[in-house]
């Protein structure tokens, strides 16, 4: 029987190598003669290095060369020559650029030495004094001095106009709820630290392994900084140990690594250590002010949502926090804004689906005390008022079966089950909450080429310079490019994470699937195509003058469908064709008309369990239903992962990630995985993963609309929305800690 492998449960083509350590990773590679960085980080938020002296860290054995802000080789002189593909507008930090400090921990000098040990002993020897400046990292303290961002971040969609009158609306209205909503700043934390391996082949050529989400985006940022040519730099990434967004735009240690090399002419690694992964990017905070008001019979009469957001004073970093709030239900009266305030800090990143779970944690916390107040609940308040076209930008859905979402996850859960009535289950100690909440990110499909090889041994080489992240984008490129010309999976090949593989953006936004699988199916059609003309010329063909798209291919050969017994081999047409390979490059482009006239989202559906120990604050979630409306699955068991992680990261948002910063020093204090708490195994009990059924030709020409964040986005507040059911108490502000399940 012909067994076809997209949409099947398929284990990752590289998890063997993943498990038995064969897959390398950024600092992992060698070269002969490789040395060592290691980075000084400032110790002030805010002023100027007044002296830097690194005559005793020279002097130790073993140390090649320290670079400062003193003997910096030249680069490129203007600050538009760093910005990187996703780069919000501003000038990007520039590492040594100067004697000024902009944050806490920046770096201010690289020591190069012989190895590891010695450059981390002889930093330590780097004398610095400071005239340190005033620094503010308190957002609560630049609330006044918040703006409206003037230039938008390409890619970000700003907040829609205001509808109707929200305010009016809002007074008018029977029952409301207002409220201040917080969410913790956060880091990335991926289990990879960052680092680039940069490899000198000598004339002034480099191979550089980074952490990055995109090949191509790391050589971009380093020929324009250092002046090179693309011939000149390679990078190669074909693994990355999570990143979460942490990992899209280039960070200090390549711009140090790559510099350190061309001026040494010698291969250099520099590693970040864990406490210096807090000197970068982090999921900004922000100011959340909400409010919402129906009518007795629940029909939603006023929506409003302001956000002040945290970003630093070089670049204004912005996400779509707010936008939420004007498409998710239907509603007249909305009004929603988006404001920046500057702080003395490293500028926030993209993290983990960013500004949904921050903006849908006001939203649907705010929903959820609102079907209290009606007495009304809580999924039926949101089907009474459920979007049929996106409201915010008057625009219908490519496709949106969040309904079913609702149906199959209250099902599984057992949600009818579930008593209205605030603190109305417990067993022993434990009072049991069952809470949801709705999810919805956005699917996207962005411009990627990718190449076919086809060689008469039956084997198939794809290959773009994407990146899988962890997502299991070589699986999915392996099963798309296998059933496109009718092969076994281990007989395809898929090849991302490099920059000599034709163009691609980075691996972000959930839309590498629908990218790069649609890039790699056009390029395998063309290849497909020409084999096909090849078999056609066979003498007598037993494919006759079939059209393309009267044949299969299947079981790695060319059948008519009408007579399958009717079939030529590969290699046979191969040799028809006198050609030993057939490669075809393609290059897979979204639609411009879908782009402007319809609205494109995934959506979720969270059913939360929690239990609170009433004496000790302790909660749990115990069980977790989340029902996803993504369009096509390509491959249910690497989906579900997708979305489990997403759960855990939810349940991290929720109860325990916390970035937090001493505003005297103007630092981030919890710098390790010891004092920043990530969830471990023995906080994440069952989790259930539905995938609805959705069927959507409009986003991307394979029906995909990704699912690499749709997990973590409504489910910190679904557990928000059951810790109130739990208990009966509110919290707006997370991580939701004992000290605020146990506050007066
Ligand atoms: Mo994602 S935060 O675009 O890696």
């Amino acid at each position: 029987m012909h067994i076809t492998h997209v949409g099947q449960p398929r284990s990752r083509v590289d998890g063997r190598k993943k498990v038995t350590g064969a897959a390398t990773y950024a600092a992992e590679f060698t070269a002969p003669d490789l040395a060592q960085g290691y980075i000084v980080s400032s110790a002030i938020a805010r002023g100027k290095i007044r002296t830097i002296d690194v005559t005793a860290a020279l002097a130790v054995p073993g140390v090649i060369q320290v670079f400062t802000h003193e003997n910096r080789p030249r680069t490129a002189w203007r600050g538009s020559k760093y910005q990187d593909e996703v780069a919000p507008p501003g000038t990007p930090f520039r590492a040594l650029y100067d004697e000024t400090i902009v944050y806490s921990g920046q770096p201010i000098a690289l020591v190069v030495a012989e190895d590891f040990e010695i450059a981390r002993y002889a930093a330590s020897l780097v004398r610095v004094t400071y005239a340190p400046e005033r620094h503010e990292t308190d957002l609560e303290k630049v609330r006044e001095k918040a703006y409206v961002p003037p230039k938008k971040r390409s890619g970000i969609r700003p907040p829609p106009n205001p509808r109707g009158d929200s305010e009016t609306a809002f007074a008018a209205a029977p029952v409301k709820v207002e409220g201040e909503y917080r969410i913790a700043m956060e880091h990335h934390n991926p289990m990879e630290p960052h680092a680039t391996t940069v490899v000198w082949e000598g004339d002034g050529k480099i191979t550089v392994h980074d952490k990055i989400q995109g090949a191509q985006n790391s050589q971009a940022y380093i020929t324009n900084v250092f002046g090179l040519s693309k011939g000149d730099v390679r990078v190669v990434a074909p693994f990355i140990g999570g990143a979460f967004g942490s990992g899209l735009r280039p960070q200090y240690q390549l711009f140090l690594a790559v510099m350190a090399t061309l001026e040494l002419r010698r291969s250099v690694r520099v590693v970040l250590t864990r406490d210096q992964m807090f000197t970068f990017g982090f999921r900004p905070d922000g100011l959340q002010s909400f409010s919402v008001a129906a009518n007795e019979d629940a029909t939603l009469q006023s929506i409003r949502h302001d956000l002040i957001q945290n970003t630093s004073h070089f670049e204004d970093y912005q996400e779509a926090t707010v936008n939420w709030s004007a498409m998710l239900y239907h509603c007249e009266n909305v009004t929603t804004t988006y404001k920046l305030a500057k702080l003395d800090t490293y500028t926030p990143a993209d993290m983990r689906a960013p500004g949904s779970p921050t903006g849908l944690f006001a939203l649907e916390s705010a929903l959820d005390e609102l079907s209290h107040k009606l007495g009304i609940d809580p999924v039926q308040l949101r089907l009474k008022n459920y979007a049929e076209v996106d409201e915010g930008e008057g625009k219908p859905f490519t496709s949106k079966e969040l309904r079913a979402a609702y149906q199959l996850g209250a099902e599984r859960f057992g949600w009818a089950r579930r008593n209205p009535e605030p603190r109305s289950m417990r067993e022993g100690r434990e009072l049991i909450g069952w809470g949801m909440a709705t999810g919805m990110w956005e699917a996207n499909m962005m411009k990627t080429s990718a190449r076919a090889i086809l060689t008469a041994d039956g084997r198939l080489e794809v290959g773009t310079a994407t990146a899988d992240i962890g997502t299991g984008t070589y699986t999915i490129l392996t099963q798309i490019a296998a059933d496109a010309l009718g092969l076994p999976m281990e007989k395809v090949t898929a090849l991302v994470g490099d920059s000599d593989l034709p163009m691609s953006p980075v691996e972000g936004g959930s839309w590498g699937a629908a990218s790069a699988g649609t890039a790699v199916e056009l390029a395998c059609h063309a290849v497909r195509e020409k084999l096909f003309n090849h078999a056609k010329g066979i003498n007598d063909s037993p494919l006759g003058g079939a059209k393309v798209n009267e044949v299969a291919f299947r079981d790695e050969r060319i059948a008519l469908i009408s007579d399958p017994s009717r079939s030529v081999s590969i290699a046979e047409a191969m040799r028809a064709g006198g050609v030993d390979r057939i490669e075809a490059e393609e290059t897979a482009s979204p639609s411009k008309i879908t782009q402007a006239r319809y609205a494109s989202y995934t959506h979720s559906a969270v059913f939360v369990e929690v239990r609170v120990d009433e004496e000790l604050g302790q909660i749990r979630v115990t069980r977790v239903v989340d029902a996803v409306a993504a369009g096509r699955i390509l491959n249910p068991k690497t989906a579900r992962s997708q979305i489990m992680g997403g759960v855990v990261f939810g349940i991290g948002m929720a109860l325990h990630e916390e970035s937090m910063t001493d505003h005297n020093l103007g630092r981030f204090m919890n710098h390790n995985l010891a004092e920043y708490h990530l969830p471990v195994n023995a906080d994440v009990e069952n989790i259930d993963v539905i995938f609805v059924e959705e069927k959507d030709n409009l986003t991307s020409p394979i029906g995909v609309k990704g699912l690499g964040e749709i997990g973590i986005c409504g489910t910190a507040a679904a557990i928000a929305n059951a810790l109130f059911h739990a208990t009966g108490k509110r919290v707006r502000q997370l991580p939701i800690t004992i000290d605020k399940v146990l506050a007066e």
